[in-house]
């Protein structure tokens, strides 16, 4: 299936792995890369050190286009982004900041930019930029979406921008991909799906608990991480959402992850100075070390998991290249069919 995004990304299909902390590691990368779609690693818990290595680790996985995400909020988040740029990652996938400096300097060598979007705003943003393309996160998506649904977010966006849009948010079968094209996409992102799949490596207990979930079993909330997001209703996620997390239970996550991903103490005390300093970043920290104890460790009473909605319709553990060819073939079945449906 050809559209804008296999043509200008050079892949096969347009079917986009998301990338998740701790879940898109460099062998499901690749195994999305090499079936034809796009693996885009996240860089969220590694030091840009670390980093160098894993881009080097996924060149020798797979010879097909990837993509490196950073997440621009977060204290490694330029850093790591200067990584990308120096390893001329093929792709830079950027969130939440400000990415024009990276589009700029990627485009220098050649590189592509997609840009992740959550509201029009910053849709027009972004392909005003110069952006190659966006990730327009809907409501229905795990973790970090707009507050608003994809039936109404993605056709708006489609209307404002002429930048190809990869629509992520609720998407696991070809009836998806055919209705995300219907309503102007040129491609699709999914994490859940994904994460069900065999060449994802995180904790047996997730994917177990995972295909047992329904879809009314997740919560969107901004009390977990400090933004509004969808997450795995457990109990842990329910006592986060109050926001009531103690303070000291923030610094403390924020400390850990601080020495993990390699931030200076004079970094995290500076951000302590900012009207959105340490309390939010200790908040962030707080989900993302929550995170890496359900998807490294199966930790279920402790952590909390981003699953978006459609977690309730995935049933099966395919690999990711059964995963992809389904879903083309199903989309093309379906928009093939379509014009007698209404004859
Ligand atoms: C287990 C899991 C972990 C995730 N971790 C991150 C993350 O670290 N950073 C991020 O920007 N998005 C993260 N996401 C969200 C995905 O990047 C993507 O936007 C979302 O999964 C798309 O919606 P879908 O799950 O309905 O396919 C995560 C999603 C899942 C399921």
């Amino acid at each position: 299936m050809k559209t804008k995004i296999t043509e200008a990304f050079g892949i096969k299909h347009p079917i986009l792995l998301s990338g998740m902390a701790y879940v898109s590691l460099p062998h499901l990368v690749a195994a999305v890369s090499n079936a034809g779609g796009l693996g885009i690693f996240n860089s969220v818990a590694n030091t840009p050190d670390q980093l160098k290595g894993i881009i080097q680790e996924i060149k020798s996985l797979t010879d097909k286009p990837f993509a490196i995400n950073v997440t621009l909020i977060f204290p490694n988040g330029k850093e790591n982004a200067e990584v990308a740029l120096a390893e001329k990652a093929p792709i830079i996938n950027f969130a939440l900041g400000k990415g024009d400096w990276i589009i700029k300097a990627a485009h220098e060598y050649g590189g592509k930019v997609i840009s992740t979007v959550a509201t029009e705003r910053h849709a027009i943003r972004a392909a005003e930029q110069g952006a190659d393309a966006l990730i327009v996160t809907a409501h229905e998506a795990a973790a970090h979406g707009s507050d608003i649904g994809g039936m109404v977010l993605l056709p708006q966006i489609a209307s404002k921008v002429t930048t190809p849009i990869i629509s992520a948010g609720g998407y696991c079968d070809g009836r998806g991909l055919a209705a995300a094209i219907a309503l102007g996409a040129d491609a699709i992102a999914m994490g859940t799906r994904f994460l069900l799949t065999q060449e994802c490596d995180v904790h047996p207990n997730i994917k177990q608990t995972a295909l047992k979930t329904n879809m009314e079993d997740t919560i969107y909330s901004d009390g977990i991480d400090g933004l509004p997001g969808r997450w795995y209703k457990n109990k842990r996620a329910l006592e986060m959402s109050t926001g009531k997390t103690s303070y000291i239970e923030a610094m403390k996550s924020g400390w850990a992850l601080r020495k993990q991903v390699d931030v200076p103490v004079w970094k995290l005390l500076f951000g302590s100075l900012q009207k959105r300093g340490v309390t939010e970043l200790a908040r962030q920290a707080i989900g993302v070390d929550a995170l890496g104890k359900v998807l490294n460790d199966g930790d279920l009473e402790n952590g909390v998991v981003p699953f978006g909605q459609v977690i309730g319709r995935i049933r099966d553990l395919p690999t990711c290249k059964e995963v992809i060819e389904r879903m083309v073939s199903e989309a093309e079945d379906i928009i093939k069919s379509m014009q007698s449906k209404v004859a």
